[in-house]
């Protein structure tokens, strides 16, 4: 009966560790898999952290109603908690999240407010309009805006629990990498193995996303990135990490089908960006004789994902699929 919970908070976090086998004897590659979160996501430890912190300071009661700005994850986690604790939650978000993630926020009976691109609008004007519209219908409305992007509740809950767990997994982790949205989940996570191991952190963002260049382009990735233009998250704490890179929306919608079709692992974006990085990572790497552990972030389902990278139709239209990427990925991940 140890394993018997009461509430979805106690069944987020502790998620499982696989290991994935590739060529490379000199390497050992392990999955942080996120999806086995109750809402499907990392952002459960997100949406757990903000709630928590809120209802703690007397912010949030007990009846209130929440609004949030999200490219989809957040706002699913806390459409979840929300309902099991009495709260209305709307979320506000733009047609760029693929539709499978604004179809779970409604089945959990949450409402979608969406900002939509007026002409001339850049991409990041429009998550900087989603953002100042969370805010304005709380207070219009005397609810609660949470801030996933500047409350520093958010890497917190990140420092306290992930990165916890990933250094009592593998405490020798030479490397970790994962992707940047608000930057909280890699921050946080990032703290704390470095305060605690000998890691070197390595941020992903999508090709075409600004957190480290200001001349952005579209992209369709959904969880990860920020658009150019818009105001950078106080959350990103860029002096962790010791490395970073981008990968196109072709090399990560081709690595989520290929660990679908031949591993059996149904992953999201993000996740399709980590496994196709560490293989180039690793491909680039000299060999040697000393083993090397790398922990890639899986952050979310491919669940939210089957209309859109799973979709032979929507990959076709998009001009996305390419054939020579799952070639490499077949020869590396064994
Ligand atoms: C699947 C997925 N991966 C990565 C990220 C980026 O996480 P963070 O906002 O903590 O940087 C997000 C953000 O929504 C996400 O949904």
């Amino acid at each position: 009966m140890n394993n018997v919970k009461d509430n979805l908070r106690d069944l987020i976090g502790n998620t499982p560790m696989l290991e994935v086998k590739t060529i490379r004897p000199d390497w050992k590659v392990y999955l942080k898999l996120e999806y086995f979160n109750p809402g499907g996501s990392f952002k459960d430890r997100t949406a757990r952290s903000l709630i928590e912190a809120a209802e703690k300071s007397g912010k949030l009661k007990k009846g209130m109603s929440i609004y949030e700005s999200s490219s989809g994850n957040t706002a699913k986690a806390l459409a979840m908690l929300s309902a099991e604790k009495g709260y209305k939650f709307v979320a506000v978000v733009d047609n760029h999240a693929p539709a499978d993630k604004l179809n779970s926020i409604l089945a959990y009976g949450a409402k979608l407010h969406f900002c939509a691109e007026k002409e001339g609008d850049e991409g990041g004007h429009l998550v900087d309009v989603r953002r100042n519209m969370a805010k304005k219908l709380a207070e219009e409305n005397n609810g609660i805006n949470l801030d996933q992007y500047d409350n520093p509740e958010n890497p917190l809950g990140f420092y306290k629990t992930l990165g916890k767990e990933i250094f009592d997994e593998i405490p020798d982790i030479n490397y970790l990498v994962g992707t940047i949205g608000t930057g909280s989940s890699l921050s946080g996570t990032g703290k704390y193995l470095k305060e605690n191991s000998r890691v070197k952190i390595i941020a992903l963002e999508p090709e075409g996303s600004s957190h480290f260049s200001p001349h952005g382009h579209g992209y369709f990735i959904s969880g990860p990135g920020y658009p150019a233009g818009a105001v950078l998250p106080k959350n990103i704490d860029s002096s962790l990490f010791d490395q970073h890179d981008y990968v196109s929306d072709s090399e990560a919608f081709n690595t989520m089908r290929f660990f679908a079709h031949k591993k059996g692992l149904l992953v999201g974006d993000s996740s399709g960006m980590t496994l196709y990085y560490a293989m180039k990572f690793i491909q680039n790497s000299p060999q040697s004789s000393d083993i090397k552990k790398m922990v890639l972030m899986i952050g979310d389902s491919g669940e939210s994902y089957l209309t859109h990278a799973f979709s032979d139709t929507w990959m076709i239209e998009n001009e996305l699929l390419d054939h020579t990427i799952t070639d490499r990925l077949a020869e590396f991940y064994i």
